[in-house]
């Protein structure tokens, strides 16, 4: 890891969790804090990438020198991923992206009213963006997923990772209570498509950025 590791390439890194709105004043979100995203692009501008942060909001400063595009959901990060993506060599998705977004916004806030006791929501799937993102791949180019599971971490992790045609999953156990969502540390699970796995010890995100870092110039190396 240099400041030559990942020089003239175009990284892609999302960030956050996505906010799927009900009303002008409501929306679904997620615990994620960004910061695993965060440290990935700092690494990835400290290895001289020229790094786009697509980014949900979150409390964090973005590193200085990348190009920030804020967004807020599904459909939003989804089109920047898609626009931004084939002029870049990686794309890294640590964005938390709603599963479920509302089948309607409503232009107005939502009312309670006297004689309405309970309220349904109706939720729709959103897209897949890393499967959109295959859709359009080109050979040389790398994607990168994580994945928060509770079990079956690696079984669960395979499926992802051949679904979606990545070249490296990160998979971490969200079931701990001392890694993953808020924290700054992490553990996770590098899992190849050959099916070969690697386990971090539990360390800094800045750390397993830096080793991600490292596996996406290998596999761009390799490309
Ligand atoms: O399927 P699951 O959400 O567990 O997969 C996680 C990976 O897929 C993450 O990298 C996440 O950013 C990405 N993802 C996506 N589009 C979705 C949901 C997740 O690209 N709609």
């Amino acid at each position: 890891f240099t400041p030559q590791t990942l020089a003239g390439k175009r990284v892609i890194v999302t960030a956050g969790g996505t906010r799927e709105r009900l009303d002008p004043v409501r929306f679904l979100t997620n615990d994620s804090s960004g910061k695993m995203g965060y440290a990935v692009a700092t690494a990835a501008k400290q290895a001289g990438a020229d790094v786009t942060l697509i980014t949900a909001s979150t409390k964090l400063t973005a590193p200085a020198g990348v190009t920030v595009v804020p967004i807020q959901s599904t459909t939003d990060l989804s089109e920047a991923v898609l626009a931004a993506f084939p002029q870049a060599d990686a794309l890294v998705m640590a964005a938390a992206v709603a599963d479920f977004q509302p089948d309607v916004t409503a232009d107005q806030k939502i009312k309670k009213t006297a004689d309405n006791d309970e309220l349904i929501l109706k939720l729709k799937k959103t897209p897949d963006i890393l499967k959109q993102v295959a859709a359009i791949k080109q050979p040389g180019q790398v994607t990168v997923g994580f994945a928060a599971e509770t079990q079956n971490l690696l079984a669960n992790g395979q499926k992802k990772l051949v679904s979606k045609s990545l070249d490296l999953l990160a998979a971490n156990d969200v079931s701990r209570a001392d890694i993953g969502f808020n924290g700054d540390d992490n553990q996770v699970t590098f899992i190849a498509p050959n099916g070969v796995t690697d386990q971090t010890p539990k360390t800094s995100k800045t750390m397993i950025a830096r080793a991600l870092v490292d596996r996406v110039a290998q596999l761009l190396a390799e490309k």
